[in-house]
């Protein structure tokens, strides 16, 4: 375990100005961001009063949600985690009400937050059952109104797609471009609308994670990291640093 609380992995690499934490299969790298996200909400509440995260939709992700609720619930070295004091977010969100089987929120409801003690007041959805741009609006307002300001996070989680989006920025939208933190954007390719942070938004944001697993994703983590492919994840940057966790089968061509 490392000052930051990431568990070693078995192998590490600096790619792009950034560090890339690749461990041996998908469940070290699970509860390595467990691990990882457990000791930043205890420096970022004892430090500062409270801790804000900004969850990511997918697959990885969702099983990292579970894993902390497992281990909230039942690992003697997370007792006393103040879970009170996390304020939960969102980096994007497909345009569908809270129970629809494709929101984040939902998902991040049925591994997390509903397996906690979580105060409603601490979950800051997005509001995707409104039309996109009034919930971008409404996003954007709840953030400025939090944070005084900017939305400085103190951890984004973000994954990656094949395509190389991550959140929901997506090549050739003009949510790309945007001014604000928040924008409301069409993805002609999945048919569908969306709400995401901005890069305007990622840029304030004191850490953040890109959490990747499986091989199918190895081709665009290559591209990106190695060959530096012009792709929406490749143009994200942190106020403070910006790790890839990643399993061997996602860093096999790394
Ligand atoms: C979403 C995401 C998106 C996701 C990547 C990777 O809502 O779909 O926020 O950016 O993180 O598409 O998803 P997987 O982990 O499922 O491959």
């Amino acid at each position: 375990m490392n000052d930051r609380g990431i568990p070693e992995p078995s192998r590490q690499l600096r790619l792009r100005d950034a560090d890339v934490l690749i461990y041996a299969s998908t469940a070290a790298l699970v509860g390595a961001a467990a691990n990882r996200i457990q000791a930043l909400i205890k420096r970022a509440a004892s430090e500062k009063g409270r801790c804000s995260i900004a969850l990511a939709g997918g697959s990885t992700p969702r099983s990292v949600y579970s894993r902390i609720a497992e281990r909230a619930k039942g690992d003697d070295a997370w007792v006393g985690t103040p879970w009170d004091k996390v304020h939960f977010f969102f980096g994007d969100e497909r345009c569908v009400p809270p129970d629809h089987p494709d929101s984040n929120y939902r998902m991040a409801k049925e591994t997390l937050l509903s397996r906690g003690t979580f105060a409603d007041a601490n979950i800051h959805r997005i509001q995707a059952e409104l039309p996109p741009a009034e919930a971008a609006k409404a996003y954007e307002d709840e953030l400025r109104g939090f944070f005084g300001g900017a939305p400085a996070f103190d951890l984004c989680l973000l994954g990656i797609g094949g395509d190389g989006h991550t959140a929901s920025l997506f090549l050739g939208t003009a949510a790309l471009n945007a001014k604000s933190y928040v924008a409301a954007t069409f993805v002609e390719k999945l048919n569908a609308h969306r709400v995401t942070l901005t890069y305007q938004a990622l840029a304030v944001s004191d850490e953040i994670d890109f959490i990747v697993s499986g091989k199918e994703k190895a081709d665009i983590l290559r591209e990106l990291l190695v060959e530096g492919a012009d792709v929406p994840a490749a143009k994200v940057r942190a106020k403070g640093s910006l790790l890839w966790l990643v399993d061997e089968p996602a860093a096999a061509k790394l």
